[in-house]
């Protein structure tokens, strides 16, 4: 694996991992959740409430960053870490998933995918080649390659063109990203890791020649898992899971793309998955809804008008060790923007701190019994 990169692996139980992600801006306990700053923020949460919170690595997308305020312009301030004011890991999502879920808006071709902006209308070409100098430019330490992603249903015939589509994007992908780290030394990340991305729908032999041609084609740093998540069925998701992580090799971090909530993450660790990312502990703070042990809450909910404790009894973030939750629907009810970033904070914080507990019992040799109980009181709905 390419210095400064490396993973090691402290402990496994059954088929769940703790290990240890050692990137250029520093060196991330696994399994861990990444929280999402598509626009180089991570939505109503400032750089030093992510570390407070525990976060390592956070993400940043490559096709909002183009379009607004341009690759270019941030690598002029100095690329993405200095510009957000983040000095660790940071990985960037290629665009593959924006753009294909522009429906109406987009053609796709073998080259590439042209486009409207969604912010001005404005004519766009994505290619392999293309989002890997965007990507260059804006200095992430792991960066994704550019795929062709499907929605969940997608039938066996369609979900094959996308999923070897994206292998030879891949290739594309990888010349050119060579390239650059040897014509490009001056950029702001000089040695980044370009991640590969497992494509196939819910189709288990697509999903397994995905991830074997994949694994034989290079020797990657860590590999994505994408596709999933996108209106497939749980136990369809459950199931591609335990297919490509038998063929992905096992001394390389697994990121599943855009699976995040928290009993999916449960599922995606007992699965062999080691890191997570969503917009949803962010996006469902923004609409007042909020994660506890027992399950999914809204804050909106008037039974909380006089409750004066925690959003969830057992956690200890920055929200539910100072406000009730009357406090907090107080302020939804009042649209006072700091119910929308306290929520938010509880979000990541139960996401980022329920990973944490995953890999306490996976090096207790707990893991089994640690997250059947889990899932059964997440389940639960007791109050
Ligand atoms: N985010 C969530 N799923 C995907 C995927 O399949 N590909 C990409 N590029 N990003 C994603
Ligand atoms: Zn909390």
């Amino acid at each position: 694996m390419t210095a400064p990169f490396s993973f090691e692996l402290d402990a496994t139980d059954g088929l769940a991992r703790a290990g240890q992600f050692t990137t250029p801006h520093g060196v991330m306990n696994t399994p861990q959740f990444m929280p999402v700053g598509t626009l180089a923020s991570v939505k109503a949460l400032d750089p030093e409430d992510l570390h407070r919170l525990g976060a390592t690595m956070i993400l940043a997308n490559a096709y909002h960053l183009r379009l607004r305020p341009g690759d270019e312009m941030i690598r002029t301030m100095g690329g993405l870490h200095r510009f957000m004011h983040w000095d660790g890991p940071i990985l960037t999502d290629s665009g593959g998933f924006q753009v294909f879920s522009l429906e109406g808006l987009r053609t796709i071709n073998e080259q590439g995918v042209e486009f409207r902006s969604h912010l001005d209308g404005s004519l766009q070409q994505f290619t392999p080649e293309s989002v890997m100098r965007i990507e260059r430019n804006l200095g992430a330490d792991v960066i994704m390659q550019f795929d062709h992603v499907v929605p969940g249903q997608t039938e066996a015939g369609l979900a094959r063109v996308a999923m070897e589509r994206s292998i030879r994007w891949l290739e594309r992908c990888r010349v050119e990203f060579d390239r650059l780290m040897r014509e490009d030394p001056d950029a702001p990340t000089p040695v980044q890791a370009l991640f590969p991305i497992v494509q196939g729908g819910i189709h288990a032999d697509l999903r397994r020649e995905s991830a074997t041609a994949i694994r034989d084609a290079a020797d990657w740093v860590g590999l994505g898992i994408g596709g999933l998540s996108v209106g497939e069925a749980k136990p369809d998701m459950y199931a591609m899971l335990d297919v490509v992580n038998e063929a992905l090799p096992t001394d390389r971090p697994r990121y599943l793309m855009g699976v995040g909530f928290p009993e999916d993450l449960v599922e995606g660790v007992a699965r062999g998955v080691d890191l997570f990312d969503c917009v949803a502990p962010t996006r469902m703070g923004r609409t007042g809804a909020f994660f506890t042990t027992t399950g999914r809450r809204s804050i909106k909910n008037a039974a909380w008008r006089l409750d004066p404790g925690p959003l969830d009894d057992e956690c200890s973030c920055a929200a539910c060790s100072r406000f009730s939750k009357a406090y907090i629907r107080h302020l939804f009810v009042s649209e006072e923007i700091l119910g929308l970033r306290l929520l938010s904070l509880h979000n990541v914080h139960f996401l980022v701190a329920l990973m944490r507990d995953a890999r306490a019992a996976v090096q207790a040799g707990t893991f089994q019994g640690w997250s059947r109980d889990w899932l059964a009181r997440y389940h639960s709905r007791s109050t």
